[in-house]
């Protein structure tokens, strides 16, 4: 079926949730493989305990960001995925990786975007007293966390809410919304055009179910 590499560097819960919603068979696509830039990254395991092939390659062993992103490219270009999907890889990406997967690559950001791009997004809302905070889906392009928005969710910030608390809600939100972005790409329903996300609604399931 329709197959996809999976990028992390730590815990690998929204890996998880792909791979449980393909066991479920909610989600018809194949993960081929699973690289992290961190050796020690738990997804790692995740993966393996699902017959998922896995790659560790360290940022650190190379001269520079962009001939890191080359062998990156090289090792997920042997898969032949039709998508490439950013779960947790805490990298920036160079412009010629992010243009040779444009239209084709995800990735999954704890903020209402364009609010808060980049890092400690959770105590950022917290800090600005904002009533809500969340998560973003989107097209990866050039610029940070700055590529087309295609699915946000959102949930109150209480009181008492800290920084901890606030990502433990952002990621029940994350295993919902993530997978159904990346079963919407699968089904080709979902495309980049004209730098703006596209759900296409002549293919929406007669349910009307998404
Ligand atoms: C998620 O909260 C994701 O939104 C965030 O990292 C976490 C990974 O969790 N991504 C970024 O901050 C990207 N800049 P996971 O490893 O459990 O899926």
């Amino acid at each position: 079926s329709f197959p996809v590499v999976v990028l992390i560097s730590g815990s690998g819960s929204n890996l998880q949730a792909l791979i449980d919603q393909s066991l479920q068979g909610k989600l018809n696509i194949n993960i081929a493989a699973v690289i992290s830039n961190k050796a020690q990254a738990y997804g790692l395991e995740r993966a393996t305990i699902a017959g998922i092939a896995t790659h560790a390659l360290d940022h650190k062993l190379f001269e520079s960001r962009e001939a890191f992103d080359a062998e990156l490219q090289k090792l997920i270009d042997q898969y032949q995925p039709k998508l490439v999907v950013l779960a947790g890889f805490m990298r920036i990406l160079s412009e010629t990786f992010a243009k040779h997967y444009e239209g084709r690559m995800l990735n999954i950001h704890p903020s209402l975007l364009p609010k808060y791009k980049g890092l400690n997004t959770h105590q950022r809302a917290i800090d600005a007293n904002d009533k809500e905070h969340g998560v973003s889906v989107h097209f990866v392009s050039p610029e940070l966390d700055a590529g087309a928005v295609i699915l946000q969710a959102s949930t109150q910030i209480e009181k008492n809410d800290n920084a901890d608390s606030l990502a433990t809600k952002v990621h029940t939100l994350e295993h919902i919304i993530y997978p159904l972005a990346v079963k919407w790409f699968s089904e080709e329903r979902l495309t980049l055009s004209d730098g703006a996300a596209f759900l296409d609604n002549t293919k929406l399931p007669e349910s009307g179910v998404l």
